[in-house]
C-alpha cells in the first residue's frame, strides 16, 4: 500500500506539529488536518506565524514551509476522510468527568464520534490510526464500530502513539528516539513505516501488536511521572537534612542504570498528559481487579499533589504564617517552558490554595494570555470569576509583576527569568524579599547574596 493522502482528525498540540512534521518531510503526500474547531482551523491558516494556536520553537517555520504546498487545514472533516488512505485519529481524550469512571478514566467519547464520522464519510478502503493516547485495547472498539457499517468499505487499524513532549515537540519528531507502530496486518503497519522511513532511521521504527502499542504510551508517561514523583519525594527529605537535591540526581543519575534526565525537582509536574495517563492506568489496572497494581501508581499522583501543596504551604508558613492582602508575584503560569499550554500547570494549584489564603497575585508569564490564566481558575469552580479577576491580575512585564510585591514564586523555568535584573527586583520589592524557586532555576543567581529570602525546592 503506497500513501499519498493524509487526513488527521484533530489540530491541536499533538495533530497540528506531528502532522507538519509529515507534510515537511513527504513532499510527495499531501496531509491535511481537520477540526471542529473553526476559530483554531482558522488561527492555523493565519499567515502571521506569531498567531498560529501553538507556540513551539521551530514550529512556524515548518508550518511555513508545508502549508499550502502540501499541508492543509480544514473544517471540512467529511471530505478530508472522504480522499485519504490514511486517517490519523488525534483527537483529546481528557478524564472522564462524569459517570462511571468519573476523575479516572479516559473519556472516549470524541474517539467514538470520529470513529463514526469515518465509518459514514469513507467510500474506499482506509488505514485509521490511532495518535491519541488510549486505553489499552481500544482498537477493538473502533474496530466494532467502523466494520459494522455495512458500507463495503474495508479498515486496518493502527496503534501510533505519540511520545513528543510539548516544548520540544519539533526537535523531538525530527529525530525521535522510537516511532512505535502496532498492528495486525503486515501491509497497512509497513504502509506506516513507510512515511516514517522518509526520515527516521528504519532501526528506531518499532513494531509490535496492537496491544503492546497502546499499553506502551500509558506505561511510558507512568515511569516518566514516576520518576519525578521519585525525585520529590526524596526533595522534601533534602529540605529536613541538609543534602541537595541537585546533587543527590547528579549523584545517583550518573549511574548508567538510573540515568541522569528526568531527575529535575519541581514544584510538581503538569501538563495535559502525566496525570490523565495514570489515572486512566489505574482505573484499567482496577477494572481488572488488579488492586495492588492500582494503589502503586495512584502513589506517584498522590506524591505530585503533596508537592504543589507543600509548596504553597512554605509559602504561607515562611511569611509569618499569613499572606492575606499580600502581593504575590507568579513568575511563569505554563507547565514547563517554551510552551503556551497551561493545561494541570502547577501554577493553577499553587494560586489556587494562596487565594484561598487572601493572597493577592500578579502573574507575568511570557507566552500565557491573561485569559487563559482566568480560564484556568475560573475552571477550578474554588470562587466566582469575579473574584478571580479581583485578586489575580495579569501583567505583560515582570518588573511590573514584581515591584511592590511581598513575594516572588517562580513557577516555570523560562530561561529569560535568568537573565532578569534581579538587584533591581530586590529594590522594587517590600522587605524581606522572599523568593520562592519552584523550579531551582536561579540557584546559580546567588540570590542570597543579593538579600534575598531565598528558598528553593529540595534545598
Ligand atoms: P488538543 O485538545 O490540543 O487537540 C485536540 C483537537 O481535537 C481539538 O482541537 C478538538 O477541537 C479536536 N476534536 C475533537 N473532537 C473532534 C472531532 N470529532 N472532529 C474533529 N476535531 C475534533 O489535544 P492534544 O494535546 O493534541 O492531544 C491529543 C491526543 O494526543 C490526546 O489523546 C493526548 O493524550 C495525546 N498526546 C498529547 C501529547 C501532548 O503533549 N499534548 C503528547 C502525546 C500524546
Ligand atoms: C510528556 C511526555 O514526556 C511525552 O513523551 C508525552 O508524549 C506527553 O507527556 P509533556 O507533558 O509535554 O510530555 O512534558 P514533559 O517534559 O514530560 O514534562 C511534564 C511535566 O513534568 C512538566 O510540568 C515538567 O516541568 C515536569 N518535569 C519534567 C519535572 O518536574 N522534572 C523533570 O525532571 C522533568
Amino acid at each position: 500500500m503506497k500513501i499519498s493522502k493524509i487526513c488527521c482528525i484533530g489540530a491541536g498540540y499533538v495533530g497540528g506539529p506531528t502532522m507538519s512534521v509529515i507534510a515537511q518531510k513527504c513532499p510527495h503526500i499531501t496531509v491535511t488536518i481537520v477540526d471542529i474547531n473553526e476559530k483554531r482551523i482558522a488561527a492555523w491558516n493565519d499567515p502571521d506565524p506569531a498567531r498560529l494556536p501553538v507556540y513551539e520553537p521551530g514550529l512556524a517555520e515548518v508550518v511555513t514551509e508545508a502549508r499550502g504546498r502540501n499541508l492543509f487545514f480544514s473544517t471540512d472533516v467529511d471530505g478530508a476522510i472522504a480522499e485519504a488512505d490514511m486517517v490519523f485519529i488525534s483527537v483529546n481524550t481528557p478524564t472522564k468527568t462524569y459517570g462511571k469512571g468519573k476523575g479516572m478514566a479516559a473519556d472516549l467519547k470524541y474517539i467514538e464520534l470520529c470513529a463514526r464520522q469515518i465509518a459514514a464519510a469513507a467510500n474506499s478502503d482506509k488505514i485509521i490510526v490511532e495518535k491519541s493516547t488510549l486505553p489499552v485495547r481500544t482498537a477493538e472498539a473502533l474496530k466494532s464500530i467502523l466494520h459494522n457499517t455495512g458500507n463495503g468499505v474495508s479498515f486496518h487499524i493502527l496503534s501510533n502513539p505519540e511520545f513528543l513532549a510539548e516544548g520540544t515537540a519539533i526537535q523531538d519528531l525530527h529525530d525521535p528516539d522510537r516511532v512505535l507502530i502496532g498492528g495486525e496486518n503486515p501491509e497497512a503497519v509497513q504502509a506506516l513505516v513507510d512515511v516514517y522511513a522518509s526520515w527516521v532511521p528504519r532501526e528506531r521504527i518499532l513494531t509490535t501488536n496492537l496491544w503492546s502499542s497502546e499499553l506502551s504510551k500509558l506505561t511510558a508517561n507512568a515511569f516518566l511521572a514516576q520518576r519525578v514523583s521519585s525525585i520529590n519525594a526524596i526533595s522534601e527529605l533534602c529540605e529536613r537534612t541538609g543534602a541537595n537535591v541537585d546533587e543527590v540526581a547528579r549523584a545517583i543519575g550518573t549511574d548508567s542504570r538510573i540515568g541522569g534526565k528526568f531527575l529535575r525537582a519541581s514544584v510538581g509536574f503538569g501538563g495535559s498528559c502525566f496525570q490523565k495517563d495514570i489515572l486512566n492506568l489505574v482505573y484499567i489496572a482496577r477494572s481488572y481487579g488488579l488492586h495492588e497494581v492500582a494503589h502503586y501508581w495512584e502513589q506517584v499522583i498522590a506524591m505530585n499533589d503533596h508537592q504543589k501543596r507543600r509548596f504553597a504551604d512554605n509559602i504561607v508558613q515562611t511569611m509569618y504564617n499569613t499572606v492575606s492582602g499580600k502581593k504575590i508575584a507568579f513568575l511563569g503560569w505554563a507547565f514547563k517552558k517554551d510552551t503556551n499550554d497551561t493545561r494541570e500547570s502547577a501554577a493553577i494549584y499553587v494560586a489556587d490554595a494562596l487565594l484561598s489564603e487572601e493572597a493577592r497575585i500578579v502573574v507575568y508569564d511570557p507566552k500565557v494570555s491573561a485569559g487563559q490564566v482566568y480560564a484556568d481558575l475560573d475552571y477550578l469552580g474554588t470562587r466566582s470569576p469575579e473574584e478571580n479577576r479581583r485578586l489575580v491580575a495579569v501583567v505583560n512585564d515582570p518588573y511590573e509583576a514584581t515591584g511592590s510585591a511581598h513575594a516572588v514564586a517562580v513557577l516555570t523555568e523560562w530561561d529569560e527569568f535568568k537573565a532578569y535584573d534581579w538587584p533591581r527586583i530586590k529594590e522594587g520589592m517590600m522587605k524581606p524579599a522572599f523568593l520562592f524557586d519552584g523550579r531551582k532555576l536561579l540557584a546559580a543567581n546567588r540570590l542570597p547574596d543579593l538579600g534575598f529570602q531565598y528558598y528553593a525546592i529540595g534545598e
